[in-house]
């Protein structure tokens, strides 16, 4: 086992393709050990995206208990969120205190070390899904068979096509009358701009459904419903054309199995691996999560494919995973339930070197150094203080203020990940004080609410008026509860007819000025101050942009200058 691991790690530094790693002073000042780099190698970190009801839950949940880390379905709660009707905020509230603990599962499977980056179902919370995406390294995309793609599904791709995340498709609900799974397919196909390869495939479907063939490892899992426990029966068929299958599913089921077999051979190309890693090709499982059904299939392909911890990029360089010196990003921020006290949960994924507790780390962005006594890492449902954790591994730093989501830690190089943007809102209120003895309370809460990623804000002068601009509704009523609860600060919204906000830059300064006069009622800056366009209408951003084709017009906050 030993010599495996020192083989693999002399195989993964070769992979590297840098000669001065074969130079040992260089190797060991600016790389890990090789242990480290062996414990990296070891870590899978994704996330599961779905519409909500597609199954995301029930495949987190039959993970964990596959990984043994929980012994009985239903611990994962956090995704009943999105079953709260939209003015039941107290439910979120209520669950907010259960999702910190499910905001990253951590488990172990067959040697190596899983993290599960939860992702909200709900849709008003879709800015938090965008990202969290951006510190996973790749994603299972849960696919309701009965209701194909649905709208989330589109949205939530949009982000992974973004940064070419690595995505598995898992077919789920194959014990209801579903679509066809060719028409699945490429429905997958067309609407997700994505090529799929089956890895398996179903034989029947709903009340006929009798189970998967393993199409390369040529087993069949016969279906057997179960929702408590994880049963197997796998039969190894090496010849689809033997008598052996007619008597084991039927000649009718196996001879639709040889016909489909053969069409699949002969119409997708053989999995390629690399195309997978570069997002580009999705393998596809079947399944059914609620009745632990092709779930093994899909963690034992997962750990084999799925990408070890990339690396992420600086406005200047690409950080790789086994750099010695630490690096990471803080891409959620939790606020304490319980408003005694006002630290928050920053999580923060590693991004290269060695996490270590109490040393001290540099906060790029506010040039300060900080030091953490208490990390936290998520192991299923527990939280515990670490010592150390290494690339891929999310960590809980306990924060009162310091942190704004995207910040980047490092030991001291002036470094700040790209590839974490805000997003363009959709729905637009002035905030309003309702009462002004409570200003102060009332501006220290708005800016660390935003800061944590609830919103956005926006400022409008004159006037300094304060817009707040969301994905959803839920968030109005999420801000108002927590500014009265946790700041002791009341407020109310007034509507803004827009619908699009856009960050604007130009290179003719005559030009951008031009569109600052003329525009100025439909202009605020960002939190960092870069200016942002408001249009009424997607109509109305077309007309400005054929009016002002020098002015270029951004939906997300990340863009070159
Ligand atoms: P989500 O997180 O993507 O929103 O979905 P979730 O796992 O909560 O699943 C949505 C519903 O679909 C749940 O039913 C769940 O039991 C059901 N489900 C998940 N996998 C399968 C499957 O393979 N087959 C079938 N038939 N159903 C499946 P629910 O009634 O909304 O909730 P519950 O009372 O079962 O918890």
């Amino acid at each position: 086992m030993g010599g495996l691991a020192v083989f693999t790690a002399i195989k993964y530094l070769v992979k590297l393709n840098t000669p001065s790693y074969l130079c040992g002073h260089f190797y060991s000042s600016t790389y890990m050990s090789t242990a480290a780099v062996i414990a990296l190698q070891k870590r899978r970190t994704f996330g599961i995206i779905s519409h909500p009801d597609a199954g995301k839950t029930t495949l987190t949940e039959k993970f964990l208990l596959f990984g043994g880390a929980i012994q009985t379905a239903g611990a994962v709660k956090s995704n009943r969120i999105k079953k709260a009707a939209t003015s039941d905020f107290m439910e979120i509230e209520k669950q907010r205190g259960i999702s910190v603990a499910t905001s990253v599962m951590g488990f172990d499977y067959k040697d190596y070390k899983i993290n599960i980056l939860d992702t909200p179902g709900h849709k008003d919370f879709a800015e938090d899904t965008y990202r969290t995406l951006t510190a996973v390294d790749s994603v299972i995309l849960v696919v309701d068979c009965v209701k194909g793609v649905e709208d989330q599904t589109r949205k939530l791709m949009e982000v992974c096509r973004m940064r070419n995340t690595p995505v598995i498709v898992f077919i789920n609900k194959l014990d209801r009358e579903g679509q066809d799974p060719y028409d699945l397919l490429e429905e997958i196909e067309k609407e997700l701009n994505i090529h799929t390869r089956p890895l398996t495939w179903p034989i029947g479907i709903g009340s006929d459904f009798k189970g998967v063939y393993n199409l390369y490892e040529k087993k069949l899992n016969l279906f057997q419903p179960d929702k408590t426990k994880i049963s197997k029966e796998v039969i190894k068929i090496n010849d689809l054309n033997s008598e052996e299958l007619d008597g084991i599913i039927g000649k009718r089921s196996a001879d639709k199995l040889r016909e489909d077999a053969e069409l699949i051979e002969g119409v997708y190309e053989p999995f390629s691996n690399d195309l997978y890693l570069d997002g580009y090709l999705a393998p596809v499982f079947f399944g059914s999560a609620i009745n632990n059904f092709g779930i093994q299939e899909l963690l034992d392909t997962f750990i084999q494919i799925a990408p070890e911890p990339r690396s992420r990029f600086t406005e200047d360089r690409e950080v790789k995973p086994e750099e010695k010196t630490f690096s990471g990003f803080i891409f959620k921020i939790h606020a304490n339930l319980d408003p005694n006290h006002r630290d928050r949960i920053a999580f923060c994924r590693i991004v290269s070197g060695k996490f270590e507790r109490n040393k001290f780390y540099y906060h790029t962005r506010l040039n300060k150094k900080l030091r953490f006594s208490n990390p936290t890492s998520f192991m299923a449902n527990d939280k515990s203080v670490i010592d150390e954790a290494y690339p891929g591994d999310v960590v809980g730093l306990y924060d009162n203020g310091n942190f704004k989501i995207g910040d980047t830690l490092s030991e001291g190089e002036n470094i700040s990940f790209k590839g974490i943007p805000s997003f363009s809102p959709e729905i637009f209120k002035v905030l309003e004080n309702k009462d002004p003895l409570k200003t102060k309370q009332l501006e220290k809460g708005i800016l660390q609410l935003t800061d944590e990623g609830v919103a956005q804000l926006f400022t409008q002068q004159p006037g300094n008026v304060r817009i707040i601009g969301t994905v959803g509704e839920l968030q109005f009523e999420v801000i108002q509860f927590r500014l009265l609860h946790e700041y002791g600060a009341s407020c109310a919204f007034t509507p803004l007819s827009y619908q699009k906000a856009c960050w604007f830059t130009s290179d003719d300064k005559a030009e951008l000025d031009r569109f600052n006069v003329i525009k100025r009622y439909n202009i605020a800056t960002d939190k960092d101050g870069r200016p942002v366009f408001f249009a009424e209408s997607m109509w109305s951003l077309k007309m400005t942009q054929d009016t002002f084709p020098k002015i270029n017009f951004h939906f997300t906050s990340e863009f070159d200058k």
